[in-house]
């Protein structure tokens, strides 16, 4: 970001949840956004139902972003993705789950996704949310700029997983990605490199 502030979409946009009106708003985007289909249940559902964190950005009363995420407990992760915590993670220990994050195209760049993801952070790191520890979402492995979002902004890729989504009728390769919050951690131990040379340098004296 430039010495002299913000950019000025960045500066003039307010941030509000998504309601009821905005269905027919949010269902042009999303279609200019993402290649895939939803019905509309789901429009209805991240509107209006409460389970779900829906964050619009505004410019000047225009929806121009927005990201939707649900809060979970860890028992309600995909299936595919249940090994995004360790197992000594209790049950309830809760987990976010990004179901959409979109920018209008002559938005992009001026820092409003990284708005909403911090916005959606903020509030999964709030005390009430304390129990959160990781959060996740699914990629086209094909979408380069938004992995590069998220890989810069932390999220590690967990799980590769082809034919993972049906668009237009093909099948196409999508990645797990998590950000672990809150000492969250996935199962396998991460080993130090110096921990690690020491071990192995100890393996090595004691086979001698
Ligand atoms: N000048 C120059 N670059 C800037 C900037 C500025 N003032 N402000 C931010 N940037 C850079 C950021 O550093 C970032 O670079 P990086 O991606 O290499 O880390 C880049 O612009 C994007 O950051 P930001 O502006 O915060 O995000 P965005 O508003 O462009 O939104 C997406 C990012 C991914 C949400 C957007 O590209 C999008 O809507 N894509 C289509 C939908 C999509 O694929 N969503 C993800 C599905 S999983």
């Amino acid at each position: 970001m430039s010495e002299e502030g913000p950019p000025a979409a960045l500066a003039d946009t307010v941030l509000r949840f998504l309601c009821h009106d905005d269905i027919d708003t949010v269902k042009e985007l999303c279609a200019d956004w993402f290649p895939i289909e939803y019905p509309d249940s789901w429009y209805r559902d991240i509107t209006s139902n409460k389970k779900f964190f829906s964050l619009a950005a505004t410019h000047n009363g225009q929806i121009v972003g927005m990201i939707v995420a649900e809060i979970k407990s860890r028992t309600k992760v995909h299936k595919e993705d249940g090994d995004i915590l360790a197992s000594s993670f209790s049950s309830d220990t809760q987990v976010a789950y990004i179901l959409s994050l979109g920018v209008v195209k002559d938005f992009r760049k001026q820092g409003i996704g990284s708005l909403l993801l911090e916005s959606l952070k903020s509030h999964i790191s709030s005390t009430a949310q304390d129990l959160c520890k990781a959060l996740y979402l699914h990629v086209l492995t094909t979408n380069s700029n938004a992995i590069r979002f998220y890989e810069n902004r932390h999220f590690h890729q967990h799980h590769y997983l082809p034919y993972y989504y049906s668009i237009r009728g093909v099948l196409q390769d999508a990645y797990t990605y998590v950000l672990y919050l809150n000492g969250g951690h996935p199962p396998w131990t991460v080993i130090y490199p110096s921990l690690l040379v020491v071990t192995s340098r100890l393996m090595g004296v004691i086979m001698s």
